[in-house]
């Protein structure tokens, strides 16, 4: 979508994966979504070092308002655990020069069962506007095909209306593909939305994240034409902070979103995020090859149990040739020895390269063109590289 947002892919937080519909909170503070865990994840993100390093927004998913809405129609924030309302939200939220995220559905009802926006279209686009949403979230739960279809485009065309600039993130190729089992029109989508979710819901698992990462690479010929600058594919949230991944399960989770130039959406509590996480999520070479303004999809090569992506970034100012980042993922148990030329994979610049360990930002040596680099790639593990052109 072309309305001069989400230039890059939209780093963040949200509130799904790990506080889901988060309404029990009695007993239950540890779990509960309310207005003192929003505040809380934006302290952390102004304290801790996340704004600085792109993390941005901060996005309420489902289950945030009451059961119904009020005598004009309009939505309203759950009085117990928003009791400031949302507006008060976005108000906190920019005064730390963040920016806010909230969700719906376009079915009468949310995924959740709370009021959905179907008949309320263009209330609800003033409503949210009108609170200071910077990013909204449209779920696509309990519609035919033929809504979901219509359904993204009015509310689109409402949002914009407000004038107000709001990241439109939509699950639209989600169920279009798993739900009414056709092939999602990704041109038409891409048009209307800055970003859509196109496959299943995250869970905390290894299993779960790699079947996310294996998608991505068997699906790579059908998303990568449409991914680029204002226009996002999604593979939903990360799971750091969740206590699922091992030290190297969090490299290959966040080197591949990176590489795909896909979204960066953390779900958890801020406090359980270990050192090494913290560490991964801040490291600004690794942000990079995520941000980089060309933001085209890595390609990825299979060879048995290891992924190799390759992505070409924006030539540096005074460059004629792109940089490329390299990762090596492997999806075995096993150690696998690999001699990589990466002379085959596009890089063009006769002068060489100069190596760097995307994790440690150590430089390993220049090469060039012809060179042969053998590697062994721990099992579940990844290696990352950036070549910058010498
Ligand atoms: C769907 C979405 C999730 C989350 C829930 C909320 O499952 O895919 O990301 O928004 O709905 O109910
Ligand atoms: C449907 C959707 C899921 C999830 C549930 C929530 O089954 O396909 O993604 O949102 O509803 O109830």
């Amino acid at each position: 979508l072309e309305n001069g947002l989400a230039r890059t892919p939209p780093m963040g937080w949200m509130s799904w994966g790990y506080y889901m519909c988060g309404i029990k909170c009695e007993g239950n503070e540890s779990k509960c979504l309310n207005e003192d865990l929003v505040l809380s994840v934006a302290d952390t993100f102004y304290d801790e070092g996340y704004q600085e390093a792109g993390y941005e927004y901060i996005i309420v998913d489902d289950c945030w308002s009451e059961k119904a809405r009020d005598r004009n129609g309009k939505l309203v924030a759950d009085r117990k655990r928003f009791p400031r309302g949302m507006k008060f939200l976005a108000d906190y939220i920019h005064s730390k020069g963040l920016k806010f995220g909230m969700y719906t559905n376009i079915a009468e009802v949310t995924c959740m069962r709370y009021p959905g926006s179907k008949n309320y279209l263009s209330l609800d686009a003033q409503t949210f506007a009108e609170w200071g949403v910077d990013y909204l979230k449209v779920d696509g739960c309990y519609v035919t095909e033929e809504f979901l279809n219509v359904g993204y485009i009015r509310l689109g065309k409402y949002l914009n209306e407000t004038k107000r600039p709001m990241v439109y993130s939509c699950s639209w190729p989600y169920y279009i593909e798993f739900i009414h089992r056709k092939k999602p029109d990704y041109a038409l989508i891409a048009k209307y939305c800055n970003m859509w979710r196109n496959y299943h819901d995250v869970q905390t698992s290894w299993e779960a994240m790699i079947g996310i990462v294996e998608h991505y690479r068997s699906s790579y010929g059908e998303m990568a034409p449409y991914h680029h600058p204002g226009q996002w594919n999604d593979p939903d949230m990360l799971i750091f902070g969740t206590g699922v991944l091992t030290r190297s399960q969090s490299r290959i989770q966040l080197a591949v979103y990176v590489m795909l130039s896909a979204p960066i959406l953390i779900s958890c509590d801020m406090n359980k995020i270990t050192a090494y996480e913290k560490q991964l999520l801040l490291n600004l070479d690794l942000i990079a090859v995520g941000q980089d303004p060309l933001g085209i999809m890595a390609k990825p090569y299979k060879f048995h149990g290891l992924v190799l992506w390759v992505k070409p970034h924006l030539p540096k100012k005074g460059d004629s040739y792109p940089t490329f980042s390299f990762a090596l993922v492997n999806l075995d148990i096993e150690d696998v020895r690999l001699d990589l030329k990466p002379g085959l994979y596009g890089l063009n610049s006769t002068d060489g390269y100069s190596m760097m360990d995307v994790f440690s930002g150590h430089h390993i040596k220049n090469i060039t063109l012809h060179d042969t680099i053998s590697l062994i790639v721990p099992g579940h593990d990844v290696l990352m590289y950036t070549m910058y052109p010498l």
